[in-house]
């Protein structure tokens, strides 16, 4: 990769080491942190780096972003995004990258984990010798071959716990909204009420909605056979937390897996309060599913493979507020990427500064939102940078660089 200038990017939160190395393989000056400054010195700090990386406790909001005009990317080094002012990042033509896949497979891995230790009630009996009570015992312990796995949402995640499901002779079905292609031999259901009532254990692995919002609750959870398991690891609001409770103290539900809730501590310590605290056969976790430290590598490597191909091409496919743009550059050409706010009139501008220069262009490609618009153009070498140049006192232009 060929700069303009060497370029700078701060990544704090302690981001895996991992992205620093895939950053710096590129040319970029990497400077690393453990932690998030106060506001006032992360906005100072903001305007002396070209891209930021975070994780989630980083606020970038509006205020953040003031002043932050040699910034051309951030970085979610996580999955959410919700940190992000996206709209004000967008409006000032930078794109956020996040790595919504990198921690899918160690969330597949729980579910399996857990529905093991579901089915041979092994939470309790662990706790029990911990507190010296010897309770050797089969009463209601099973193997999981042969038993019906229901999979809420086959995604990512869920076609993952699907197909490792099925390698330990479990039967699985599988209910999504959307049109899925099976994996191995799962089976999808037609709907969701014959998925809760034929399965032995149910999973979900649907994402935040209107439509997911307690779409498990006293009515679903009562068409669950008796001693049904019910896993939870996809989002607190899913599930109606105490219509669970109230199941698994009657023993309609066998025991259930729970790693988030519906309100979360922001910070770990003591006084974490949940109704299905102490229920037997209930394993409550503290929201790890994705928390490996494999996930966290490759969470460094994605991010990071995205910010430089959009520093050395301009691609912005993985961004999550961004026009989509992914195209080689043209070879023995130089590429303009220009960011602008999305009125009429714009490309008519910058084709006709084009022409004026003579230029040849090789490739020209327009992406555009609501607000921006995200223009792509391979052209001579001799030329390039003087039509970035005047492209970039366009009025309507945001950003304007050149990547050779
Ligand atoms: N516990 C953790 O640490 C952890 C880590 C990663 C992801 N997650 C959560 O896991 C969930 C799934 O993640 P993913 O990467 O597999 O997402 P995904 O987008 O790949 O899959 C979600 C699936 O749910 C389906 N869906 C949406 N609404 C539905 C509905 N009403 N009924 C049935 N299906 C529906 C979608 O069509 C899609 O196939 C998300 O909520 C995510 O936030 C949790």
């Amino acid at each position: 990769m060929t700069t303009q200038h060497r370029f700078r990017a701060l990544l704090l939160e302690g981001i895996h080491p991992g992205a620093r190395e895939a950053l710096e393989a590129e040319g970029v000056e990497v400077t690393l942190l453990p932690s998030s400054p106060p506001k006032a010195e992360l906005k100072a700090m903001v305007a002396e780096f070209d891209l930021l990386g975070i994780r989630s406790k980083t606020q970038i909001t509006k205020e953040v972003l003031e002043g932050s005009n040699r910034l051309l990317g951030v970085g979610c080094f996580c999955i959410g995004t919700n940190q992000v002012d996206l709209v004000d990042a967008n409006q000032r033509g930078i794109p956020v990258f996040n790595a919504p896949l990198s921690n899918t497979r160690s969330v597949a891995e729980l579910m399996i984990a857990e529905i093991v230790v579901l089915a041979r009630q092994l939470g309790d009996r662990s706790r029990e010798v911990h507190e010296g009570k010897w309770n050797k015992n089969a009463k209601g312990c099973h193997e999981v071959r042969g038993k019906n796995l229901g999979i809420v949402g086959y995604g990512h995640i869920g076609r993952q716990v699907g197909v490792l499901a099925e390698s330990m002779g479990m039967h699985v079905r599988f209910f999504d909204i959307a049109s899925r292609l099976p994996m191995g031999n799962n089976r999808p259901a037609p709907n969701l009420d014959s998925l809760l009532a034929e399965s032995d254990f149910v999973t979900l692995h649907v994402p935040e909605t209107k439509e997911t919002r307690e779409m498990i609750g006293a009515r679903e959870i009562g068409l669950m056979k008796k001693g049904a398991h019910l896993l939870n690891a996809s989002r607190g609001t899913v599930v109606v937390i105490s219509e669970l409770a109230k199941a698994l103290r009657s023993g309609h539900i066998g025991g259930a897996a729970i790693d988030v809730y519906p309100e979360e501590p922001d910070a770990n310590g003591e006084g974490f309060q949940s109704e299905l605290r102490n229920l037997p056969n209930v394993i409550l976790s503290p929201h790890i599913g994705g928390s490996t430290m494999e996930a966290q590598e490759a969470i460094g490597k994605e991010v990071s493979i995205a910010l430089a191909k959009f520093l050395s091409r301009g691609v912005t496919t993985a961004s999550v507020n961004f026009p989509e743009v992914e195209r080689l550059l043209t070879p023995g050409k130089h590429r303009i990427l220009n960011v602008h706010r999305n009125v009429p009139g714009v490309l008519r501008d910058i084709n006709r500064i084009v022409s004026e220069s003579q230029a040849n262009i090789a490739a020209q490609v327009l992406a555009t939102d609501a607000n921006i618009g995200y223009l792509v153009m391979d052209l001579d070498q001799d030329v390039s940078h003087e039509v970035r140049e005047r492209i970039s006192t366009l009025e309507t232009s945001l950003k304007t660089r050149i990547v050779t």
